[in-house]
């Protein structure tokens, strides 16, 4: 893009990375920085207050640094994009709040931006050929949600996670294997030294081929199975074999999970008759999942995933979600409001 195409400052703070990013035109990443929030270890996952505050107190610094790395003021911007929703409704405020304030306070625009539609564009910044029409799976801690997208803005929901997300999941079971939080990371490390075979645990909602259109085709479940790996490990744990056999619990639930996201992106991937398929949200950070998902759509199909710092949350997708709603003139008032549970913007179905 021209060196004219706008200025956009991402920022997001919906759950537990205060990030920011300066982002000219839809490709240029001029600077990003993602600060992680390590206090949520010490309780096994993200507790709400504590994420506010730890927006609070970083963000500016995230924001000046980002800036200094791009080499640009705050005047310079064009437009200030923030997350929206969905999300963590006090941690959502903060950063909302904030680039509300510094738009109003340069005169320039201010976009409100939907987390889940950031993973999207997360997949386009880094490949400009990733582009509709496609199916995607975004996977995070949050949501789990397969969708087909015949171009941008506008989205068709073909299924979605009935309890837990599959992120959450991962960071279920590994809190009951006693790993580390986020718990995604450190199961794909354990499963690395385990054999996926050792523990048959159920893959939900993956029975005989159900009808075309009835919800069992593309929704999930993932509730149940962290169910099956907690009566085991309870049985392993009685019997005393529960150690040795950590390892092949996180390799034998991690190929569960990736069974059954493989298994349903594939379908909609053969019933809508597309081999473009984009990959988003934390879960696709999973080198389990990528190569699994690649075999099986096979060699003629265009699978993109986000690279690993753009999977997780960043300020960068939303910078360039900002820049598509700011194209089409869907710029926001200073009443824009944040939302836990924000609608997907342009989503029909289901
Ligand atoms: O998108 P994200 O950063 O935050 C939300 O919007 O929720 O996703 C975080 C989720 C966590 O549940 C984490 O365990 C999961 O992504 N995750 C992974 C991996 N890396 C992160 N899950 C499986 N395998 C991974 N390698
Ligand atoms: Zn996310």
């Amino acid at each position: 893009m021209a060196a004219s195409a706008p200025l956009v400052l991402g920022v997001e703070t919906s759950c537990d990375e205060t990030s920011a990013a300066v982002l000219r035109g839809e490709n240029e990443l001029l600077g990003h920085v993602i600060l992680s929030q390590d206090v949520h270890r010490l309780y096994g996952g993200v507790v709400p207050e504590l994420a506010s505050r730890a927006h609070l107190r970083a963000l500016d610094d995230v924001v000046d640094a980002a800036l200094a790395e791009a080499g640009v003021r705050l005047e310079d911007i064009d437009v200030f994009a923030a997350t929206a929703g969905p999300g963590l409704i006090g941690a959502l405020l903060v950063g909302l709040t904030w680039a509300k304030a510094a738009a109003y306070a340069c005169g320039r625009p201010i976009v409100g931006v939907h987390h889940l539609e950031a993973h999207l564009f997360a997949v386009a910044l880094e490949n400009p050929a990733a582009q509709p029409p496609f199916v995607a799976l975004i996977v995070s801690g949050g949501h789990t949600l397969l969708l087909w997208a015949p171009e941008w803005g506008r989205y068709e929901l073909l299924g979605e996670t009935r309890d837990d997300a599959a992120g959450e999941a991962f960071d279920k079971v590994a809190r009951i294997l006693g790993l580390g939080f986020p718990g995604g990371p450190a199961i794909e490390r354990l499963a690395r030294e385990g054999d996926p075979a050792a523990h048959p645990f159920p893959r939900p909602m993956l029975g005989p081929a159900p009808r075309p259109g009835e919800p069992e085709e593309f929704d999930f479940s993932f509730s149940g199975l962290k169910t099956a790996v907690l009566n085991r490990v309870r049985e392993l744990e009685a019997r005393g074999t529960l150690e040795e056999e950590r390892a092949n619990l996180a390799a034998s639930f991690q190929a569960a999970v990736v069974d059954v996201l493989v298994a349903k992106t594939a379908r909609a991937a053969e019933v809508y008759g597309c081999r473009r398929v984009l990959i988003g949200g934390g879960v696709a950070a999973s080198r389990a999942l990528r190569s699994a998902l690649a075999a099986a759509l096979g060699p003629d199909a265009e699978l993109f995933f986000p690279s690993p710092r753009l999977s997780t949350d960043n300020g960068a997708m939303i910078a360039r979600a900002g820049l598509f709603h700011y194209l089409r003139g869907e710029c926001a008032g200073l009443d824009l409001a944040a939302r836990a549970d924000l609608p997907f913007p342009g989503m029909t179905g289901r």
